[in-house]
């Protein structure tokens, strides 16, 4: 079922949708997998460094490079046609400075379709976020647990849950906002947290992670659908368990060779 917006979704329709109807956003790795969000009305389909894990099967978000990223959204671009597509910028190709992040994000939308990327920070990148918008690149915002800092969080921990921590949460809401960015997620943190930031913005929110009161909620596709059970956390919400049911098809088409019951005339040319 699609969703309301029938039209073409931009970054000035997604701030339209500020306390209003939720957005939808859901990633997308490769070409099927963005049709299939497509179909579904997902407002915006985000090629997320996710794919580091989910996908290319390493460890954490670190070790995806831009080559991978590209190669993916690429792919995306071809099913992507109603929805908002926005692409993640890997570790290591913005946070040497606003240049080296305006050379890498103009990548994604010269050679990968892209309208828009998305980059994991708050203050410490705020010069340049606010560098890309004024070039003309739409930012998306990540801010609350960001995992690029996987190493320097010590691992995947919810934010924001001292007044220290929410106070942090707050000044890199408030910095992303004001570096022109028109959206953001927040990802991580006690739904409380979340909406006091969700109220305190103009700019609409995205939730991973963050409790109901963002202005909208992203999933992984496979953790959606049930196809990715390395690591399974607390906020994800299984829609399907497509897994087990890949895994039976495969076996029974395996068995089937075994044991010679495939190809039958069915199957064959006379
Ligand atoms: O990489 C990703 O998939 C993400 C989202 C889930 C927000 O950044």
């Amino acid at each position: 079922m699609r969703g309301k917006m029938e039209k073409k979704v931009t970054n000035r329709a997604i701030m339209g949708m500020k306390g209003g109807e939720k957005i939808a956003m859901l990633t997308a790795y490769d070409y099927p997998s963005a049709l299939f969000g497509e179909k579904a009305g997902a407002d915006i389909i985000l090629v997320g460094d996710s794919l580091a894990q989910v996908v290319l099967g390493y460890d954490n978000t670190i070790p995806v490079t831009m080559e991978e990223m590209l190669h993916h959204t690429r792919a995306v671009g071809r099913g992507c046609s109603r929805a908002y597509l926005v692409a993640d910028m890997p570790f290591g190709s913005y946070q040497s400075g606003p240049e080296q992040a305006f050379e890498n994000a103009a990548r994604f939308l010269k050679e990968a379709g892209a309208e828009s990327v998305k980059l994991e920070g708050g203050v410490a990148i705020a010069e340049t976020l606010e560098f890309l918008v004024r070039r003309g690149i739409p930012v998306m915002g990540h801010v609350g647990l960001t995992p690029q800092s996987f190493h320097q969080m010590g691992g995947y921990r919810v934010q924001a849950r001292s007044e220290e921590g929410l106070r942090i949460l707050r000044d890199d809401a408030r910095a992303v906002q004001e570096s022109g960015a028109y959206s953001m997620v927040l990802e991580g943190i006690p739904m409380e947290a979340a909406r006091i930031v969700t109220e305190e913005l103009s700019i609409p929110t995205i939730g991973i992670g963050a409790g109901p009161f963002c202005d909208g909620q992203v999933l992984v596709f496979n953790d959606v659908l049930g196809i990715y059970d390395q690591f399974v956390p607390k906020f994800v919400k299984r829609y399907a368990t497509l897994g087990e049911e890949m895994e039976r098809a495969l076996g029974e088409f395996i068995r089937d060779v075994k044991e010679g019951t495939f190809p039958d005339k069915e199957h064959s040319y006379e």
